[in-house]
């Protein structure tokens, strides 16, 4: 029979609690003050701890805190009818399992009763840490990837244009990065241009600048960002995005390397070295009269295709622990993985590739279950992560928590914490408002 240890000052709410798990088959011990559950922690080891927060002189955090010093195994319930952002925070910092608003339905606490006895008895032992982590920020060892270091060492202190092929979040950027970085333009700037968020129209004047009165209102020369560049390496992202007119302005600056800003009279020669990125597929777009062939062979010197992470899921764990460090460390988190949880990440298919592991890292560090990266807990981020229809109950179950732990563990931070949550800032407000902590 479990063991559950049960305060409550309020003499009818302990009697109905008792009474009620009892019937369902606990082994209830019921106090009425801070003095006499400390007293009995102090003693005794009890696995699951449901404590009321406003006691006496003394608090349930303080029952929380005695209980999880005795035994940091042990679960923490807490309760209360006058909750706020504070003691909900103080409730996660000290790793209460999960707080609940009274009143409350006693189907909605043995639910969480079961949770927490899901989370003992599913205890699993996490996987050594891998120590030795490459001190790189580009990670992964699998033929794959040495094959695209391979190029990139080789291409990098050339000037040669490159164009980088993958899917989206397989990791363009870095790989852009690294060949700036490991260039004779080092020292130089790194400009990346989103070409896909740029307004075609605005695309042109963007990239070679306008001079004074081009435009109705432009009262002052506009340095492009090639200018901008000069000397350094500009970053062509989503290059596939761009219109044909402007395909044709772009192929003649490949050729000439002067930029002739909108309005000037002149052309001026430009020093930059171009890389390009694209998660299209450019021989079809080519095929189907959407990309300019010409323009085409005059980025795809020397190519890099960079494969899905599903193509290299040796990388999997190496990608895993690297983000893990990085947000435990982000967020003073001390969460591990299991050797299930491990296995479960190896086998998904990651549509979102390292981008969406990273999130998911980011989120598990802080949301796992008592620290702890296991196979549901993997699964849960999943389906959360994935657009799907919203079934499961345990989500509706789960999510108070979650915004908690996340909040907490920003600062309270809500932009941030929106982010690791995958909603907006609005959603979250208003999800704060029913939980009353608005
Ligand atoms: N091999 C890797 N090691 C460490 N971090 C990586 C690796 N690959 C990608 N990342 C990280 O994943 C995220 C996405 O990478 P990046 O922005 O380079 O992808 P992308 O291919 O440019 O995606 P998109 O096509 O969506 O722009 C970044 O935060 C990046 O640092
Ligand atoms: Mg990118």
């Amino acid at each position: 029979m479990q063991r559950l240890l049960v305060v409550e000052d309020d003499a009818s709410v302990r009697t109905t609690i008792t009474t009620f798990l009892e019937l369902e088959g606990y082994n209830v011990e019921a106090v009425s003050s801070t003095r006499e559950a400390i007293a009995r922690l102090n003693r005794d080891q009890y696995p699951i701890v449901i404590s009321d927060i406003y006691l006496d002189e003394r608090t349930g955090i303080d029952v929380l805190r005695t209980a999880r010093e005795q035994n940091p195994g042990c679960v923490v319930i807490l309760m209360t009818a006058r909750g706020s952002m504070e003691t909900v925070m103080s409730a996660t910092q000290h790793g209460a399992f999960d707080y609940i608003a009274k009143p409350f339905e006693l189907d909605a606490m043995l639910a969480t009763i079961r949770r927490a006895e899901a989370t003992l008895n599913g205890a699993e032992e996490h996987v050594e840490d891998i120590d030795d982590l490459p001190e790189t920020e580009m990670i992964g060892s699998s033929p794959k990837m040495i094959d695209i270091y391979k190029i990139v060492s080789k291409v990098a202190p050339t000037d040669a244009t490159v164009l980088i092929e993958g899917e989206t979040g397989t990791g363009k950027e870095l790989i852009a990065r690294m060949i700036h970085r490991n260039s004779q333009r080092s020292r130089e700037a790194f400009v990346p241009v989103d070409c896909g968020s740029i307004a075609p129209s605005l695309l042109e004047s963007e990239l070679f600048g306008a001079m004074k009165g081009a435009y109705t209102g432009s009262d002052r020369d506009r340095v492009g960002l090639f200018e901008a560049a000069h000397r350094g390496t500009v970053f062509l992202d989503e290059i596939g995005d761009i219109d044909l007119g402007f395909q044709l302005k772009l192929l003649r600056f490949l050729q000439e390397r002067e930029i002739r800003p909108v309005g000037a009279s002149r052309p001026k020669p430009i020093d930059v070295r171009i890389v390009a990125a694209t998660n299209r597929d450019m021989q079809k777009m080519v095929d189907e009269g959407k990309f300019r062939e010409d323009l085409w062979f005059r980025l795809n010197v020397v190519p890099v295709h960079v494969p899905p992470l599903c193509e290299r899921r040796g990388d999997i764990p190496l990608l895993a622990h690297y983000f893990l460090k990085k947000y435990n460390g982000r967020y003073h988190q001390t969460t591990r993985m299991t050797e299930s949880g491990l296995k479960t990440m190896e086998i998904y298919s990651w549509p979102g590739n390292v981008r969406q592991l990273q999130h998911m890292m980011e989120r598990l560090s802080i949301l796992a279950p008592m620290g702890r990266i296991d196979e549901s807990a993997v699964r849960e981020a999943i389906e959360q992560m994935e657009p799907r229809e919203t079934s499961s109950e345990t989500l509706a179950d789960t999510e108070a928590e979650q915004i908690r732990r996340v909040l907490a563990a920003t600062g309270g931070n809500k932009s941030r914490a929106s982010k690791i949550l995958g909603i907006e800032r609005k959603t979250l407000y208003r999800k704060l408002e029913r939980m009353g902590l608005a």
